[in-house]
């Protein structure tokens, strides 16, 4: 299937979520009488003593793509760098936070709004945060830079073409979606749009994780969110 092919339904799942995504963007809290505390201590004093700069990693891509396994490495590279991570997986955010949502476009877009609005408030405490969600629809993740801030976001497309996660199939979704026992499975009968402009785009396909992991930490690197001149491991 090709990123961008159209499927039954489309357009009106589509309208659907862009009036669902206004609502919730224009939308007050439902409670009254709640006032914002602003509290003492700051983010950058957070930061300054972690040695790094908040930031989330926003891993998205096809089931098979690489996601979990790439964000975990990551996570854990920077880990024995002496940095402090995060990663929030959709297969397990699916157990708890998000156990009441499913596959619809629309349990989609809440699930990524839920996620974004908590990877914002884990960078608020400093982390470096990697979240592995298929985040299939533009929109969805343009409202998550929005929410989280365009200079700490920062999309990573793990550009691999369906065929080869179908041949990969680690959790073998591909095959029960071959026998028809998963509807609405993203790239086969639900779309993915691909991002137009992502701050990284790793072909994993012919990539070890290692060199993956290595692109991610260059890039973070290379945009200051690193900085920990206190550290003996990055001097
Ligand atoms: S998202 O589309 O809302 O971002 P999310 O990343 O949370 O999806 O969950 C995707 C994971 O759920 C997949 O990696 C796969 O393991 C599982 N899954 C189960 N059913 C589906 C489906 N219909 N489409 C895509 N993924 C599914």
């Amino acid at each position: 299937m090709s990123k961008e092919r159209g499927h039954p339904g489309d357009a009106a799942r589509r309208v659907q979520n862009a009036v669902l995504r206004k609502v919730v963007e224009t939308m007050d809290p439902k409670s009254k009488n709640i006032v914002f505390h602003q509290g003492t201590v700051t983010r950058e004093d957070r930061e300054q003593r972690l040695g790094q700069r908040g930031c989330v990693l926003w891993f998205t891509g096809l089931s098979g793509s690489g996601k979990s396994t790439i964000a975990h490495a990551v996570e854990l590279r920077l880990f024995q760098l002496g940095h402090l991570c995060q990663v929030l997986d959709g297969d397990n955010i699916r157990h708890g936070l998000c156990r009441d949502l499913g596959f619809g476009a629309t349990d989609r877009t809440e699930n990524i709004r839920r996620i974004a609005e908590v990877a914002k408030l884990s960078t608020e405490a400093g982390l470096v945060v990697s979240t592995a969600f298929i985040s299939p629809f533009r929109a969805d993740r343009d409202q998550a830079r929005t929410v989280i801030g365009s200079e700490r976001f920062l999309e990573v497309f793990l550009d691999v073409p369906v065929d080869e996660c179908e041949r990969r199939d680690p959790k073998g979704l591909y095959a029960k979606v071959r026998r028809g026992e998963i509807p609405e499975f993203t790239g086969i009968s639900s779309p993915y749009e691909a991002p137009v402009s992502p701050e990284l785009t790793i072909p994993t396909a012919g990539m070890s994780i290692d060199e993956s992991v290595d692109q991610v930490v260059a890039y973070l690197q290379g945009r200051g969110f690193l900085s920990s001149p206190g550290r003996e491991s990055e001097r």
